[in-house]
């Protein structure tokens, strides 16, 4: 199925779902602080969303073979790559950093966007690391421009984090933002061009096409492992990762980062 394109009128309802997960990006990361559980920080998500009149997206989510998902936001620690469960439990530490992710739908459509926050004071490779993967999503949304492909996208985001000497996750990609959380196209991190990629179509870009563009960036080897919560997605060998994401919408006068304050 091919991407659904947006009118201008659905992209002003994307921009407002977009502003509403942004603000709850804001009340989070002002929470960020050692000694803070990532079950404070989703609660802090859900209460923005629905003061606002949003649902979150997460919530009840099952894909495939996982449970559903049990929170508003995914909050991955440190070696999590994505869809860390938050928990009263998981208590942040000086110097760790976390990838905080959050989608809502308002008024029929959806936002979706992530960041990765230090806690307090962190390691320079850790900081190097943001500003690689912060990096990696800037080269993407600047490739998401009329003329261009999707494998153009997925080339500026994998070249941007290979100069920085970081590797992508494989088997985790952006994807469509619509009514739906998830829509075409997929939007991978990286792109060889092989018979191994041709399940994600290369589309054209296209005015009113919309999307989230999110890099993982690891510090080490990308093998991954799920862990038996059943959406957890860690590095095997224990390095370190970020996560940055924003819906973006193509117009005729470029990107457009729907997912802003
Ligand atoms: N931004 C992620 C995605 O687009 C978040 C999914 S988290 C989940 O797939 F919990 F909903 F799975
Ligand atoms: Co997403």
């Amino acid at each position: 199925m091919a991407p659904v394109l947006k009118t201008t009128e659905e992209l002003q309802l994307m921009r407002e779902a977009g502003r509403i997960v942004a603000v709850a990006h804001e009340a989070m990361r002002l929470a960020i602080a050692p000694g803070v559980s990532t079950k404070a920080l989703d609660a802090i998500a859900l209460n923005v969303l629905r003061d606002h009149g949003a649902e979150p997206c997460f919530l009840g989510y099952a894909p495939g073979e996982h449970p559903p998902y049990p929170a508003t936001i995914t909050a991955s620690v440190n070696n999590e790559l994505v869809h860390g469960i938050p928990s009263e439990s998981r208590i942040l530490e000086e110097g760790d950093i976390i990838g905080l992710d959050v989608a809502c739908l308002y008024r029929g459509f959806v936002g979706d966007a992530a960041f990765t926050h230090p806690v307090g004071a962190v390691s320079r490779s850790a900081r190097r690391l943001m500003e690689a993967t912060k990096a990696a999503l800037q080269a993407a949304i600047a490739a998401s421009i009329l003329g261009n492909r999707i494998s153009d996208v997925a080339k500026a985001t994998a070249k941007s984090a290979a100069r920085a000497g970081y590797s992508v996750a494989r088997e985790y990609t952006g994807h469509g933002v619509g009514r739906d959380m998830h829509e075409e196209p997929q939007v991978p991190n990286w792109w060889s061009g092989k018979k191994s990629q041709i399940q994600w179509q290369d589309y054209e870009l296209e005015v009113g096409m919309t999307y989230a563009i999110e890099p993982m960036l690891i510090a080490g080897r990308s093998d991954l492992l799920e862990l038996e919560d059943g959406w957890t997605v860690v590095t095997k060998d224990g390095s370190l990762t970020a996560h940055f994401e924003h819906t973006v919408a193509i117009t005729a006068d470029g990107p457009l980062i729907l997912t802003l304050p």
